[in-house]
């Protein structure tokens, strides 16, 4: 047959139609069109050779089978081409840089505490967790604040109406202070952990005891309802101010460095005699004077003194028998004069562009 013949024609229309088919469903429209059971263009070709001599038909069967060979495979090839050009499932793509995961860091309050804790660690301090609920007797009256003690004043103590409790109460009880229970009271300071360990302990004492404290305190930029204190107590024999002294410049040096220097103020707390204020070579000017110093170069840090003979009385150690000294500091107040932050709120906001900025 020549190429003019009614295959040849099909087989070139059939070509055509499959070079502008692009998807699944137009290559099955051509295979439908050329391939139909019932009126597939090749099928009606094998119909009509019914009314063709033997030998003609043998030869044109032979030509219409090739015909048909040729249009399933070409649909074949075309239909495993597109299958392997679709998109794969995975919108990963491989070739991209990675994107490094957002890690958290520390706290730059909780990197201030530890310093501080390991400082006095490795000096053989024992450090302590005590309760945040307190009573009036480990709080106050123990360190020598007597009843009508100013320090215990509504204005600056929260006090609970009951304590707090795991168990919830089956009924709701009378509003009156519960008798018998211990804790009344959110601690103002940690000096309450000095009591708690001296009932139980009796001296050599090298203790620290960091914590969370409560005072009635609106929030500004130097104050906080809650904040961290670290409390400190050394008790023994012969313990003398030289030892306070050089315990406190000691750790001032550790914590803000070799240069640091400290002054000593006369001051006054009910649980030491004499007592002192301490203040630290400001860190920011390094002594010269600056807005954070109010010019003076110094800077307040923390309080301390020697344990008055009241506090030995309130935990029964025998009269003139030891000494001590004791000391309490703010953890935020440190903090502040170490990272030369204005603003105490800072630290509880939790804003990521604030804390981000200590990459510790
Ligand atoms: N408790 C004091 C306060 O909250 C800090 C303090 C001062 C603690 C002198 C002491 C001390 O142990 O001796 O401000």
């Amino acid at each position: 047959m020549s190429d003019a013949s009614p295959i040849a024609s099909l087989r070139r229309q059939f070509d055509e139609a499959l070079g502008a088919a692009t998807s699944e469903r137009e290559i099955q429209a051509v295979r439908d069109r050329f391939l139909g059971r019932r009126s597939g263009l090749i099928t009606a070709l094998f119909a009509g050779l019914d009314q063709a001599s033997p030998e003609a038909r043998r030869e044109a069967g032979r030509l219409i089978n090739g015909l048909k060979r040729h249009v399933e495979t070409a649909l074949d090839a075309r239909h495993e081409a597109l299958s392997a050009v679709r998109p794969v499932a995975s919108p990963v793509d491989v070739t991209l840089p990675g994107r490094r995961p957002a890690s958290g860091h520390r706290h730059p309050l909780t990197v201030t505490r530890e310093r501080i804790e390991g400082i006095f660690a490795r000096w053989g301090y024992e450090i302590l967790d005590g309760p945040e609920t307190e009573d009036d007797w480990h709080c106050f009256e123990a360190l020598n604040m007597p009843p009508e003690h100013p320090a215990r004043d509504m204005q600056d103590t929260l006090y609970l109406e009951r304590p707090f409790s795991r168990v919830a109460p089956a009924v709701e009880g009378p509003r009156v202070p519960p008798v018998g229970l211990p804790a009344t009271l959110l601690r103002t300071h940690t000096s309450a952990m000095q009591i708690r360990y001296m009932e139980r302990h009796d001296p050599p004492i090298r203790i620290i005891a960091p914590g969370r404290v409560y005072r009635r305190d609106n929030l500004d930029v130097t104050h906080t309802p809650m904040f961290q204190q670290v409390e400190g107590l050394v008790v023994g024999r012969g313990v003398t101010m030289g030892d306070l002294k050089g315990t406190i410049v000691a750790f001032l040096r550790e914590l803000f460095g070799p240069k640091t220097n400290a002054v000593f103020r006369p001051s006054f707390f009910p649980y030491t005699e004499p007592s002192a204020d301490v203040f630290a070579t400001c860190h920011k000017c390094r002594g010269e004077g600056c807005a954070m110093c109010k010019r003076t170069g110094f800077i307040e840090v923390l309080g301390c003194g020697m344990v008055h003979p009241a506090v030995y009385e309130a935990v029964g150690y025998p009269p003139g028998v030891y000494t001590g000294f004791a000391f309490g500091m703010g953890i935020e107040r440190l903090a502040l004069i170490d990272y030369g932050v204005d603003d105490i709120r800072l630290f509880y906001e939790n804003d990521l562009r604030f804390l981000e900025q200590f990459p510790v």
